[in-house]
Parts: structure tokens; sequence; C-alpha cells
């Protein structure tokens, strides 16, 4: 019985005739003995004939929490249809809805309300010091663009273990999802007797600066080899704690990096088509918020990685928020990430301004003559026809990434920038979109989706026991991306297709391993790096279970 409940252990009706006398699993199953390939056909058929994408979600948790082979048997095999049930919006819905008490408790749960539980909690995971790769904590202060879900917000973390399991072939015992749990400012959650989280406001300043640094001290010495990663951080703490401990262990934050790191690989293909290298292009971002700023930092890394000193790099990109442009005399009204991208007042001494003295989106694109434009401000049609024509007309190949989501919030259809530019347009978005076809040519539009990065990322690190995981890898991964697109054929899409996913992964992870091996991060030796990490990759498949 014991197997039957341990979702590890568990194969339902494909416990073997052997296997059932042995384990004493006679009687507690139906006779008929299945296979893994008819379960999940069984599984799928019952998936798809629910009625929305919550119901979906709420059949892949359970199926997770009964039998995890299957439930990441199914989800490798459908990975574009299930990543977004699993880890986006949905599981967003699925936690504002239920709430965190249906589901079964995954992970580590730490409470700044009691610091010095840390150790306890990790042995009471009952985890030893070579079982874990990689632990994702999150204080779910800004989850998925739905803001603060206090406790609720560990089902997003757990959600994206689960990408990396399918996607990257991390293996789902090997990991921990830890909520950091400091509070919540909702108040409709504190409020609610039902609510199980800590019942006060976010703590912050120094307790949540001690709290974090309790946390990493006790994971690094408890797993040495772990990687540890940050999900949804307010940008400021994340930020705060991302430059904190990244040159002291092995850690990353997807969403500060992440996103950079995909966009910069849709980056690289659209300059290889354009033929303009990348440290002469001028990028102007609209909406300098997370993403932008995660964005301009990897485009400048790159940028000085073609040669530029840091400050031509920074010089190359025009950064527009609410306010306008980012300008030097207005450093009151910007947060502390964005001003490193403060344009010098003398530069726009007679540019037009708008309302309040601000510099708007069409002024700076008639002046910059940009020839890459990319959209993370949220503003549903933000890339006007007129703007959109203003850069066209002053470069051959525009690039053009509106990467605000859901589709509804992005800044320019793909089908009207390819139309606007004539087809000219190398064109990326944040949401999955058809392709399009314009004057004969069918064009594949890009989806940049973190998901194509961060599996194949954290295999090779842990494939290579990475020490850091530096700025070199990032790049690395990238470029991985980038290549396995060919862009010559009028149309290519800048990126790989999701239905290519695992395969992506590895590639990427060969590219991170051997970076960090140049580098001198790699803690193993690495003889053959593809076979090492094609042997690390963990398989959903069924193992043969025997009784003690
Ligand atoms: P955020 O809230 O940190 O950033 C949005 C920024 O846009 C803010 O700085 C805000 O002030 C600015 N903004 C709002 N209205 C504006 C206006 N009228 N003009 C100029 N700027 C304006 O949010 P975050 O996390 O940066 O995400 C932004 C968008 O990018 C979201 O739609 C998100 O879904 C998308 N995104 C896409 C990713 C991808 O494609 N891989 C990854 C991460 C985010």
């Amino acid at each position: 019985m014991a197997v039957l409940n341990s979702p590890v252990l568990n194969k339902g009706t494909a416990f073997s005739a052997e296997e059932r006398t042995a384990l004493s699993l006679t009687g507690l199953l139906p006779p008929d003995i299945g296979t893994l390939k008819t379960q999940v056909k069984s599984a799928y058929s019952q998936y798809v004939k629910l009625p929305d994408s919550l119901s979906k979600n709420i059949f892949l948790t359970a199926l997770h929490d009964r039998n995890e082979v299957l439930f990441f048997k199914l989800f490798s095999e459908h990975l574009p249809e299930m990543i977004p049930i699993v880890n986006d919006l949905t599981v967003g819905k699925a936690m504002q809805q239920y709430q965190h008490e249906s589901r079964r408790p995954r992970g580590v749960y730490l409470s700044i309300d009691h610091p010095n539980s840390i150790e306890d909690a990790f042995a009471n995971f009952g985890a030893c010091a070579e079982d874990i790769d990689l632990i994702l904590a999150t204080d779910a202060e800004r989850i998925l663009g739905l803001g603060d879900w206090g406790i609720g917000g560990i089902e997003v973390s757990i959600g994206k273990l689960a990408i990396y399991t399918a996607a990257g072939g991390i293996d789902p015992t090997r990991v921990i999802p830890v909520m950091l749990d400091v509070g919540t400012n909702r108040e409709s959650l504190y409020e609610n007797p039902m609510y199980i989280g800590n019942r006060h406001a976010r703590v912050r300043g120094t307790p949540y600066d001690a709290f974090i640094d309790a946390y990493v001290t006790a994971v690094t010495k408890l797993f040495p080899h772990a990687l540890l990663q940050w999900e949804d951080f307010a940008p400021t703490n994340g930020r705060h704690i991302l430059e904190k401990y990244r040159g002291r262990v092995c850690t990353f934050s997807d969403d500060m990096q992440g996103t950079g790191a995909i966009t910069l690989a849709a980056a690289i293909s659209a300059v290889r088509c354009s033929g303009t290298p990348l440290r002469n292009q001028r990028v102007v971002i609209f909406g300098a918020g997370a993403a932008g700023i995660s964005i301009a930092a990897q485009l400048c890394d790159a940028m000085m990685r073609n040669g530029l000193t840091r400050d031509v790099a920074v010089s190359r990109i025009w950064c527009v928020d609410r306010q306008g442009l980012l300008s030097a005399d207005r450093a009151d009204e910007m947060l502390d990430f964005q001003k490193t991208y403060a344009r010098p007042v003398s530069e726009r001494k007679d540019w037009k301004q708008g309302k309040e003295n601000s510099i708007g989106l069409a002024e700076v694109v008639r002046r910059v003559r940009p020839t890459m434009l990319i959209g993370t401000s949220t503003v549903a049609g933000g890339f006007t026809e007129e703007i959109v024509r203003q850069m066209a007309g002053d470069t051959e190949r525009p690039i053009i990434f509106a990467l605000s989501k859901p589709a509804e919030e992005i800044e320019a259809h793909p089908a009207n920038l390819i139309a606007w530019t004539n087809g000219r347009a190398l064109v990326a978005t944040g949401s999955p979109f058809a392709p399009v076809t314009f004057k004969g040519v069918t064009y594949s539009i890009a989806h940049v989706n973190n998901a194509m990065l961060y599996p194949g990322l954290v295999l090779g690190a842990i494939v290579a026991r990475a020490s850091r995981i530096s700025d070199s890898m990032f790049a690395a991964a990238a470029n991985a991306v980038s290549s396995l697109v060919t862009v010559r054929q009028p149309g290519s899409s800048l990126l790989p297709h999701i239905d290519d996913l695992r395969a992506v992964s590895m590639t990427v992870a060969g590219a991170v391993a051997e970076a960090a091996d140049s580098e001198g991060l790699a803690r193993v030796r690495l003889s053959n790096i593809g076979q090492q990490i094609q042997d690390a990759m963990w398989q959903p498949e069924y193992r043969h279970i025997t009784a003690a």
C-alpha cells in the first residue's frame, strides 16, 4: 500500500504480475496489467475532454501527486500544449480560486517568524548532501503579472520545476521547491481566516535580508552542490539578492537573467539575418521594468563581448517607460535598476516634449532611428503603425520584438508588423502566434519563451557541477539556442519551435557545461560532454521495484 501511495514509486495498473506478488499488491489493483504507453493514452484522452484550462491544471496536479512517471511522460509528450497549463496564468488562476490548502504540500515551507527552524525544516525533508541538484525558492511577491499571492505562490515554483523535468530531464527527486514566507501585502489573503500563510504584512529591510541570508547559509551547508534559483521576487529584492550571492554561490534568477538571455538568442538570430552586427545596433526598449531591463543588461553584455566598452554598449540603448525616455535629469522618478540607462540631458535638448516634459516613444524612434525595438510595456498597441513605418523608413531590416503578454496586451500584432514593413521586419513575440502569410511568403513568428533556455542552462550547470552561473554561461546558452535556427530562408523563425524543446535543452546544456569548463567553473571532469548530458537526463519510465 505504501508503494501505491508514493507518487515516486506508484505505477498504477502497470505493476507487473511479479511485482504485484512481491509488493503485496494483489487485490489492490484492477486485474488488467497496463503499460506506460496505454496509461499515457488514456490520461491524455481524459485531459482533452476537460472543459477549461483550470480543470486541466487540477487534473495534471492530481496526476503529479499520484504517479510522477506517468505525469512526466504525459507532460513531456505534450509540452507546447501543457506548459501554459502547468506554469502560466492558469496556475495563477488555480492559486487564486482554490487556495493552497486544497493541494498536497510539496517542498519546504520556511517562515520569517521562525528563522531558527530553517535547518530543521530541511532535515525533515530527509535529503542528504549529495541528493539535491536544484532548489527553487520564491517569496511570491510578484507572480506572473498577478502580483503578491503569499504562500500559494509555491504552486508556481512547483510548476516550473515540472518544466525542468519534462523539458530538461532534471531528476524530479533531486529538486526542492521552497516557500520563503515573509508575509503578504494582499489584504484579501491575510484577512481571510482560511489563509494558511503568515498573516501579516511583508517583512522588509534588515530582518528580510537576514532571513534570506540564513536560508542561503543553511542550503549551501546542507546541499553544497545544489544550484539556487530565485523565482517571482519583486525587482528590487530580486536584484539585491542576485547581486549579493551570484559571486559566492551557484545561483541565478530566471526573471532577471533568463528573459534577457532568451531575448538575446532571438536578437542574435535577427542580427545574423540583418547583417548588421549587434555592436552596431541601436536599441529602443519600450517598458523599462523587470523584463525590459533584464533584456537591456544581456544585450549590453553581448555588445561588450563584441568589443564595445561598457559605456559605449549602454549608450546604444534607449529606454522609454511610463514617464517617457529615461533621462538623467529625472532620476528621482526612476527605480534603482533603471538608472544605468538614463540618457544624458544634452542629447535630448531639442527633442519634442509631451505632457510633463516627457519624451514619448514616437519621438524617440524618430530621433534615435533604432534598428531594434523591444516592447515589454504591457501597452496593447503601443507600437503604432506610424512608429513602425517610421522605423522601417530608416532601417532595412527592422528588428521588432513585441514581448508583452498575454496576446491581448501585445504592442503590435505580428501580422501588422509584417504588413507595415512590407515583410522586412524580423519579428518575435512573447505569446505564441500562428504563422503569417504576406505577399506569398509565410513568416513563422518566434515565440520568446524562457522555457527554451532555463532547463538546458540548469542541466548544463548540474552536469558541470558549476560553482557559479556566469554571464558567459548565459551568452553560451543564448548562442546555442540561436544556432539551432537557419535564418537564410525568407520567413524563418528566429527561435526554434517549442516542439523541439527537449533537443534544444540538450544543446543549451552542452554549451553551458562547456562555458563553465572553459571558465574554470566546472567541478567535475568533462571528458565527453554530450554523453554526460544524455546520461544525466532523467527519463520518465518505470523502474523495476523490489520489496526491501
Ligand atoms: P513590469 O511591470 O516590471 O514592467 C512593465 C514596465 O512597463 C514598467 O516599468 C511600467 O512602468 C512600463 N509601462 C507601463 N505603461 C507604460 C507606458 N504607457 N509607456 C511606457 N512604459 C510603460 O513587468 P515585466 O515583468 O517587465 O513584464 C512586462 C511585460 O513583458 C509583461 O507583459 C510580461 O508578460 C512580458 N514578459 C515577457 C517575457 C517573454 O517574452 N519571455 C518574459 C517576461 C515578461
